[in-house]
């Protein structure tokens, strides 16, 4: 049964119709729509990729550039001109693309009011304008877009109230207005966005508590608030909320205790962090229950007591309890590390900051071994340093610091060569520097100040390419500074107080990028090498309490950043080099206890009493009169030009 050829004929003349009309409808366009785009490209100031050139009379605006169109009437539906660095403001006249569902104008630099006319789209579903420059408030006539579901306007300058009048918005999915400036409390009424399951206003202003209309939202997912001026306790309601996955209340000013059953319920929360408020009390023991737990922040609150077993959060990634009052500085204080071992995924503890005491104990070793910052520091711990902790070979960063660990430091650490920043400083440490130390060729940080450690610097020291600071300071350290020292890319080297001799080598001259060089009080001896002007990044430089002898360098001028200078209690003699009046930012400079003689400089440094010590040189004479020395001699010009 085929169709007859005339019926073929009048098929193809009727198709022929449609496409023509359909075509014409293009070309003509609803005026409506196509003057409200124009006017929108007019309020852009610039366009750097010219993404808006499309936008002529050549072409149907359905076929602009981020315009979608509905199917049948042609009609602007989507407007989506996300990062493209657009600068201008939005024009008012968005508010007649009457058919508009989804606006995303983010990432880009939009400055200006958002539009209350925006609120004449009433089939907004999306309105995305996040990270962009927006100043003033939020128009309130947003409330009449009751299709709206979700709404970013995240990183832009908006001030004022969030208005109340978005409490009509019963299809709001998620709020997500954070780094804004945004002030007043949150509004009640939120309780009657019966949709919300995104509530992001952290980064603002905002002051008050969290409304006891919170617990109405029985959807909510996320709830942000980080670095408001938010006080009071937790609605408790919010404890029974077991669809919630994130709270995150860090930088408040929360109070009052976690109650004990608070975790019961949270059965899907992945991210708890309330860092840097007023907490007080213990942690739950029900902790235990929120067995979804990926990142436990409590850091920075008034928390107190042993911290309960946390063994059954198979996902914990990152524990963060730091500056609390944990652990009664008794010996069962770490046991609760034990139940860390079974968190397979832990990537970052830290303790730091609390009153954790006893022994570290060797199970730390059993640790998961992809564990990367382990921060023990400012603790009561005491006892050796556990040979096991060489087994946490993921380890980037460790702080035993400002504990009582005595004992040497494991060779085990030697195993630890993905270590990139260790601190061991402040404890009763003793024994030499293993020269394992040198295997870690990732060391970045090493900070050992502080201590008892005896013997020589290992030479070792030097395969630690990457070393920037080095802190030997305040130990028992003999012998010789190894050249290989120098060979480092330092950025700062603090040896000072231990007993090291020998002379300061000319290869000091290597450390070309440093900053800080303090070789104070140890026992160093012969000339301030010339090279040390080649140290042109200098700042601090810091050789008091040694024997070194000869004449101050002239070289020191070359370093034209130094800010601080003490060579004072040396043997140094001859003259004041002049050109230290030279040095511009030279802020200190103390030469007392030298046997220096001549005449003191004036300018510079040398023009002000309170930046400057030259005591206990008895042939020095001259210089500004605060200094009160004696006059210089009368000299011929002979003389004179000799001294120069
Ligand atoms: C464009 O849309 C407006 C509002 O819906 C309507 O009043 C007008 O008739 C339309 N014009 C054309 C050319 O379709
Ligand atoms: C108009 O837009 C078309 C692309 O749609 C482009 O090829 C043309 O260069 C544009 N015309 C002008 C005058 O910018
Ligand atoms: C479009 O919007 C502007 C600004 O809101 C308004 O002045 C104008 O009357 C509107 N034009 C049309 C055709 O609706
Ligand atoms: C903000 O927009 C800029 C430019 O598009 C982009 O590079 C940046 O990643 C965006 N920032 C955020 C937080 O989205
Ligand atoms: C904005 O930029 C960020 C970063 O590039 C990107 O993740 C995001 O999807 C972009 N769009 C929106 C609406 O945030
Ligand atoms: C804002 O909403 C009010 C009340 O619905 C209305 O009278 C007013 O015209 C709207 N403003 C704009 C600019 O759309
Ligand atoms: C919020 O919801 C309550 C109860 O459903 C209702 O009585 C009240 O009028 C609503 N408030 C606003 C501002 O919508
Ligand atoms: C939380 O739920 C428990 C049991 O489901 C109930 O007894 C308690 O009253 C609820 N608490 C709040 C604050 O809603
Ligand atoms: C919380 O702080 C408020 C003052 O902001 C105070 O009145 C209240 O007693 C505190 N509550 C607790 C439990 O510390
Ligand atoms: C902690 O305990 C140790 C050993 O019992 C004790 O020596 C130390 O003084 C205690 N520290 C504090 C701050 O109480
Ligand atoms: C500096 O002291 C060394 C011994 O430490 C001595 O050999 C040298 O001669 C002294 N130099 C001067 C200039 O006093
Ligand atoms: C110190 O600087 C002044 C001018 O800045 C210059 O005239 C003088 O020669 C310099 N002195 C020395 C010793 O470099």
């Amino acid at each position: 049964m085929f169709p007859t050829f005339s019926f073929c004929l009048s098929l193809l003349f009727t198709l022929n119709f449609i496409q023509n009309t359909i075509t014409s409808t293009l070309a003509l366009g609803n005026e409506t729509d196509n003057s409200a785009l124009l006017k929108f490209k007019d309020a852009i100031s610039n366009d750097p990729n010219g993404i808006l050139v499309s936008w002529n009379g050549s072409t149907h605006y359905c076929t602009w550039h981020g315009i979608t169109c509905g199917h049948k009437h042609q009609r602007v539906t989507q407007l989506n001109l996300d990062g493209y660095n657009l600068h201008g403001f939005i024009s008012p006249h968005v508010g007649n693309l009457s058919f508009l569902r989804h606006l995303n104008l983010a990432n880009n630099s939009f400055s200006g009011n958002i539009p209350q006319e925006l609120g004449q789209l009433f089939r907004l579903q999306t309105l995305l304008i996040n990270n962009n420059s927006m100043t003033g408030e939020i128009p309130t006539n947003l409330s009449s877009c009751s299709d709206l579901e979700d709404l970013y306007l995240t990183k832009n300058h908006l001030i004022g109230k969030i208005p109340i009048g978005i409490s009509s918005l019963h299809k709001l999915r998620i709020l997500w207005i954070s780094n804004n400036k945004l002030t007043g409390r949150i509004p009640p009424v939120i309780g009657n966005l019966s949709s919300l399951i995104g509530l992001v206003i952290g980064s603002n202003h905002l002051e008050g508590d969290i409304p006891q209309e919170i617990c109405n939202l029985k959807n909510l997912v996320m709830i942000e608030v980080v670095e408001n001026r938010l006080y009071g306790t937790f609605p408790s309601c919010l404890y029974n909320m077991s669809s919630l996955t994130i709270i995150s209340a860090g930088i408040n000013d929360f109070n009052g205790s976690l109650p004990p059953n608070m975790f019961n319920s949270l059965f899907n929360l992945k991210k708890f962090t309330i860092g840097g408020n007023r907490f007080s009390g213990t942690i739950p023991i029900s902790i235990a229950n929120a067995s979804a737990l990926q990142n436990l922040e409590l850091a920075q609150n008034h928390l107190v007591g042993q911290v309960p077993s946390l063994g059954k959060l198979h996902d914990l990634q990152l524990l963060n309890l730091q500056l609390n009052n944990l652990g009664d500085n008794s010996t069962k204080d770490l046991e609760f590390l034990k139940s860390l071992t079974n968190c397979s995924k832990l990537q970052m503890i830290s303790i730091s900051y609390n009153n954790f005491g006893g022994n570290l104990p060797n199970f730390v070793g059993n640790l998961p071994t992809q564990l990367r910052k382990l921060f023990l520091g400012d603790n009561q711990i005491s006892g050796k340093i556990p040979a096991e902790l060489g087994n946490l070979i993921g380890l980037i960063l460790l702080t035993l610091d400002n504990n009582y660990f005595e004992g040497v430091i494991p060779t085990t650490f030697g195993k630890l060569d993905k270590m990139q920043n260790l601190n061991l400083n402040g404890n009763k440490l003793s024994g030499e520097v293993p020269p394992i130390i040198g295997n870690l060729s990732q060391l970045y940080y090493l900070n050992i100040r502080d201590n008892m450690l005896e013997g020589n610097i290992p030479p070792s020291i030097g395969n630690c390419k990457k070393l920037q600071y080095l802190d030997l300071s305040q130990n028992n350290l003999r012998g010789t500074i190894p050249l290989e020292i120098f060979g480092l890319s330092s950025l700062l080297l603090n040896l000072s107080k231990n007993s090291l001799s020998g002379s300061l080598p000319r290869e000091v001259g290597k450390l070309i990028s440093i900053n800080g060089l303090d070789v104070s009080e140890n026992h160093l001896s012969g000339d301030i090498p010339r090279t040390i002007g080649e140290c042109i990044a200098l700042e601090y430089l810091v050789l008091q309490g040694n024997s070194f002898n000869g004449t101050i360098p002239s070289s020191l001028d070359s370093l034209k950043g130094l800010r601080y200078l003490d060579m004072s209690r040396n043997r140094l003699s001859g003259p004041i080099p002049n050109v230290i009046q030279n040095i511009t930012f030279l802020e200190y400079l103390n030469v007392s206890f030298n046997m220096l003689e001549g005449e003191v400089p004036i300018e510079g440094v040398f023009g002000n009493v309170s930046r400057l010590a030259v005591t206990g040189n008895n042939k020095l004479c001259g210089g500004i009169s605060e200094l009160h020395l004696q006059p210089c001699p009368v000299k011929e010009t002979r003389n004179s030009i000799l001294i120069h």
